[in-house]
């Protein structure tokens, strides 16, 4: 009787562990390319063009966070103006942006939370919080689009998204270099790449790990309970 229901008891504790671990590598997809798609997806409904999306531009969207990841203001807001030349000298060199091919950009959101948010949530929160970011989703002289997303510190937030227009003709600029690979990022993901975002980006992903741990000890700790009882 007793063997029975620890047989049943290890049935559930290992359907809970591979529901677990089915949520959590829901989340090890790149969110920065999930965006792209939510921001082509507004603009199709609103019949404005689609953008291509630019792993260029994405690449420099994410140094573009990365320089601003320390001025994130408690309101959410992120006061952060890098030269025009940080662009040329400093974000497309770390990427393996060909300079000859930096095209223009035609506008810029960049936003900022203490959380992760899911990427619906982060267009709409995040992102798209003012008159000025909802004119520039809608703007139809904007041909591309990158977006880059970084966590601040190793083990919690704040979370930064940059967004990137580009005006330039399609497919013709901002190129990277070694066949289109650029330079490999540590930080943060970009869209435009089939490259994740790291594990750690994502607060749920390590929770739901560390839950599948405890719950794996839990089952080894009551089966020894259990045996030393019978
Ligand atoms: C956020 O704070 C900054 C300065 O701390 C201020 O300039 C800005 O207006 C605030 N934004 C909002 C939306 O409250
Ligand atoms: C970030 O904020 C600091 C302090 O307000 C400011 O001095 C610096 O210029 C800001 N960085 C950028 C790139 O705007
Ligand atoms: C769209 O963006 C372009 C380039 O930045 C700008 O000149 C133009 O005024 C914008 N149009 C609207 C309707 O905001
Ligand atoms: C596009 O996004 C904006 C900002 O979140 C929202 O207000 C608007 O309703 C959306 N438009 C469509 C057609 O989904
Ligand atoms: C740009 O590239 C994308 C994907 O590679 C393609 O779907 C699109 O047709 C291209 N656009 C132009 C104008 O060549």
């Amino acid at each position: 009787m007793v063997k029975k229901q620890l047989c049943c008891f290890q049935y559930y504790a290992l359907y809970g562990l591979v529901l677990a671990v089915l949520v959590s590598s829901k989340h090890h997809g790149n969110s920065a390319n999930d965006l792209v798609d939510i921001i082509n997806k507004n603009r199709t409904a609103q019949k404005l063009p689609q953008l291509s999306s630019s792993p260029g531009l994405g690449c420099i969207a994410l140094q573009y966070a990365k320089e601003c990841m320390g001025n994130c203001s408690s309101n959410s807001s992120v006061n952060c103006h890098p030269s025009e030349d940080d662009f040329t000298e400093v974000f497309a060199p770390n990427c393996g942006v060909e300079l000859p091919t930096f095209g223009t950009i035609s506008g810029y959101i960049l936003g900022c939370q203490p959380k992760y948010l899911e990427p619906l949530e982060a267009f709409s929160n995040a992102l798209v919080h003012d008159k000025r970011t909802l004119s520039l989703m809608k703007n139809k002289t904007h041909t591309e689009v990158g977006v880059g997303i970084i966590k601040a510190h190793k083990h919690k937030g704040p979370y930064l998204w940059c967004v990137l227009f580009s005006s330039s003709q399609r497919n013709t600029t901002f190129l990277l270099d070694d066949l289109g690979e650029g330079i490999k990022q540590k930080k943060g993901c970009y869209s435009g790449t089939s490259f994740p975002c790291s594990r750690a980006h994502n607060d749920k992903g390590l929770l739901s790990n560390k839950i599948c741990i405890l719950v794996l000890l839990c089952v080894i700790y009551f089966q020894q309970f259990l045996s030393k009882l019978l």
